[in-house]
């Protein structure tokens, strides 16, 4: 297993960052302007173009279908959402800024998304919306939930930040559904702007309500200064935008290397007791993706494991802590106990070095010292 990088410490995630990014970034900073302006357009129109995807799935159908109620969601003090307990906390965030109760349900044991039986099941008379998070990449029960949301004329909003590229049980491509749909470009994800991320209106209504709201109140026929209303400054800067167009060129390639990486991983952990490896795809459902997080067994110490791997630079982290669990969700009576299978994989969950310039001999040290932290031998004969 010896290899040049032997000893180098592992992080969880690392951005691929190479010249094109450079040569974009210097353009915007060389330009003398810093504004919100050309690469943002270029940016909108090359994620479209990858989001929408070539090949496999159906990708996103912007602005072409009627939204299952007119005007699109309008969230309001009182509104409940039903979401998942496992997620980042931003998914309840968003709700809570509004007014709005998150309602938590509990999540499927295998993909650890929102269980459409839950959501069935605490549906009521205050019920505005549904949340669903795809949740480490893996799509969420989008069928279900569509129809869900149908039945009691309800708004739907995809948590897709996790999920760029991942492929819905009908074949859809995760965003392209529903009234919006975000996707985030935080360091660690499929791509990235370093910060920020991307909003898919499902009609041109809310597409006109978005770009208005992002720019503090400005309709696209405004002129600077003018405002028709409330807003907030959304814009993402060329800065950003411009490391993202260099990112969107090569995002088929990052997903294929993330893909190729999970396949070694998957392979080696075949032979670690006591670890199980996330699905890759069922049916016609195929994850994209984002974190390589494994389910340690009962009885294994996950603190010690990750403190041991540390000490032999491997970095790993205990993902995700449950939502509900946070005091500021407490606050709205959410208690251990409610939710058990996502409490469940929130105690046992574990993050691995997860990025797509991953070499194999990286991957067989993770395992190795995997390995040997849950006191196993070397993990292959
Ligand atoms: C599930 C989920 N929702 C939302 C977000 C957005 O969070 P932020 O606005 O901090 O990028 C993230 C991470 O970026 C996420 O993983």
């Amino acid at each position: 297993m010896a290899g040049p990088d032997e000893n180098e410490p592992i992080p969880l995630a690392r951005p691929e960052i190479g010249p094109r990014e450079e040569e974009l970034v210097a353009e915007v900073l060389r330009s003398g302007r810093l504004l919100a302006g050309a690469d943002g357009r270029a940016l909108r129109a090359g994620f479209c173009r990858v989001a929408r995807g070539r090949g496999r799935g159906r990708g996103l159908q912007r602005h072409d279908r009627a939204p299952p109620r007119g005007e699109g969601p309008r969230l309001g003090t009182g509104d409940e959402v039903l979401t998942s307990p496992f997620s980042f906390v931003a998914s309840a965030n968003c709700l809570l800024y509004e007014g709005a109760r998150p309602v938590f349900c509990d999540v499927d044991p295998v993909t650890l998304n929102l269980d459409p039986e839950a959501a069935t099941a605490a549906a009521g008379e205050r019920t505005a919306g549904i949340l669903p998070v795809h949740i480490f990449g893996y799509p969420a029960a989008m069928p279900e939930l569509e129809a869900l949301a149908a039945k009691h004329d309800l708004g739907l909003l995809e948590d897709a930040c996790e999920a760029l590229g991942a492929v819905d049980s009908e074949g859809r491509k995760v965003g392209a559904r529903g009234h919006l749909a975000t996707f985030a470009f935080y360091a660690n994800k499929q791509m990235t702007t370093g910060e920020g991320g991307m909003v898919v209106p499902g009609d041109a209504t809310v597409a006109a309500r978005l770009r208005n709201e992002r720019n503090q109140g400005r309709a696209a026929d405004m002129g600077w200064l003018d405002h028709s209303g409330l807003g907030f400054n959304y814009r993402l800067s060329d800065l950003a935008a411009a490391l993202g167009v260099a990112q969107v060129e090569k995002l088929a390639e990052m997903l294929s290397a993330r893909e190729r990486v999970a396949a070694m991983y998957a392979e080696r952990l075949g032979g670690v007791e006591s670890v199980e490896a996330p699905i890759a795809a069922r049916g016609a459902e195929r994850r994209s993706w984002f974190v390589y997080v494994v389910r340690l067994g009962e009885g294994t110490d996950r603190n010690a494991t990750i403190a041991r791997l540390a000490e032999r630079g491997v970095a790993a982290k205990a993902y995700l802590p449950c939502i509900h669990l946070f005091p500021h969700l407490r606050e709205l009576g959410y208690r251990e106990g409610q939710f058990p299978v996502a409490e469940a994989a929130s105690a046992h969950s574990l993050a691995l070095p997860f990025f797509p310039a991953m070499s194999e001999a990286q991957v067989d040290r993770v395992c190795q010292e995997l390995a040997a932290a849950l006191g196993q031998g070397a993990f292959r004969e």
